[in-house]
């Protein structure tokens, strides 16, 4: 398996018929004019942004697209996941709607998941649909999030729980943003690089493990590759299964424990891919559990995760706590909880589990 050479771009292709589109993968590609042609020709660009992100890398943007759209509007909005809500999405509409922006409107999406989950969500909505681009400067939004069109805002009852199916027009990954993410952030990242391989990919799993060094350092072709395959991987998926009938959901290996941490110490406290790294350590102990993997596959993955700088016990709520919080799980049927369980290394299997024997793992999983 060979990284990409850090001075090119890769090009990974979701196939969605006619909503297919491009995930363009190097370093300069905000500054590099190729990157934004052929986008849906319009009167209007908004770049929704946010006040960490905007400004490092807004006014590149800007330029970039000045050539390409009469007005290039931009609105900053507050950062974090406290505001990944209805109330801050009202924002981007008031700037739409204030600027007189039509139907072709085209919205640029600038920083993280939640920039890019809320941006997609405006996206949606706006006129009925309206086109968008992600330009994800987090890992975990090249690696995961601006991919496969899931878009939402979370309501106080829930995390995510409204959004919308809705697929960005190009995904633009460029590599150099990683370099100003603060490594707590690196390491959330790392999370759902790691994922793919469990789930999918056991050779990817050796690559990161003998890559993470060169990936924590920020090695421009270890992270080129480390995006680049994760984009692959998730491609394949959401091309199977775009709106999670089945399949889908194998993408959400360790999310099921990880919402119940999120929740339980309150949104923020963990980062998503913390909460998500600690929850696939849990997910992969319940899959012991059942007879699935080996102790040495368990500890494989905890080693890995330790290394990556990701937290390895779980805060202790309380397994009654964790059940609660699991149970308005979107993969929940009728309130029985569904995990992502490793059937055998490199294949996921999305079923249920007993309560006392999930209790027992998560008992055991916050015990340092
Ligand atoms: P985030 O968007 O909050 O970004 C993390 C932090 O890094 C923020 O403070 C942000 O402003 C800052 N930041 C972003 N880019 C930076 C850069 N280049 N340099 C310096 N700072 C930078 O969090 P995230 O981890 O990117 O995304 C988490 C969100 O994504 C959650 O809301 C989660 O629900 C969502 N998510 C969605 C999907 C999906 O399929 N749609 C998948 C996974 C996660
Ligand atoms: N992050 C899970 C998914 O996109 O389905």
């Amino acid at each position: 398996m060979t990284p990409t050479p850090a001075s090119s771009s890769a090009l990974v292709d979701i196939q969605l018929g006619d909503r297919s589109y491009p995930i363009v993968i190097g370093a300069g590609l905000i500054d590099r004019p190729s990157t934004w042609e052929g986008l849906p020709r319009a009167a209007s660009a908004l770049i929704v942004t946010n006040d960490v992100v905007g400004p490092l890398y807004l006014e590149r943007l800007q330029r970039a697209l000045q050539p390409h759209y009469a007005r290039v509007l931009h609105i900053v909005l507050p950062d974090g996941e406290a505001y990944k809500t209805w109330e801050t999405l009202n924002r981007i509409f008031d700037v739409l709607l204030g600027q007189a922006c039509d139907r072709k409107t085209v919205l640029f999406a600038l920083g993280g998941g939640v920039m890019g989950d809320m941006t997609g969500f405006a996206a949606a909505c706006y006129m009925r649909g309206v086109p968008f681009v992600q330009v994800p400067t987090t890992l975990l939004a090249q690696v995961d999030s601006s991919v496969g069109g899931k878009t939402a805002v979370n309501h106080p009852m829930g995390k995510n729980m409204i959004g919308a199916f809705y697929q960005p027009v190009r995904v633009v990954c460029d590599l150099d943003t990683l370099q100003t993410l603060p490594s707590r952030e690196l390491s959330a990242g790392l999370a759902e690089v790691i994922k793919y391989g469990p789930i999918h990919d056991m050779a990817f799993l050796d690559w990161i493990e003998a890559n993470l060094d060169l990936l924590l350092a920020r090695d421009a072709s270890a992270l080129a590759w480390a995006v680049r395959r994760s984009c692959e991987i998730k491609a394949e998926v959401v091309g199977q299964d775009e709106r999670e009938s089945g399949l889908r959901a194998i993408l959400n290996f360790g999310h099921t424990f990880g919402h119940a941490i999120e929740a339980g110490l309150g949104f923020g406290a963990w980062l998503h891919g913390e909460a998500v790294g600690c929850g696939m350590l849990m997910a992969a102990r319940l899959s012991e559990r059942l007879g699935y993997v080996d102790a040495a596959f368990v500890g494989r993955l905890t080693s890995l995760a330790r290394r990556a700088g990701l937290p390895t016990v779980g805060p202790a709520l309380g397994a009654q706590s964790y059940l609660e919080h699991m149970r308005v799980d979107k993969k929940a049927q009728d309130g029985d909880i569904r995990f992502v369980l490793i059937q055998r290394p490199g294949q996921a299997v999305v079923q249920g589990a007993p309560d006392a024997l999930v209790a027992e793992v998560i008992e055991q999983s916050c015990r340092s």
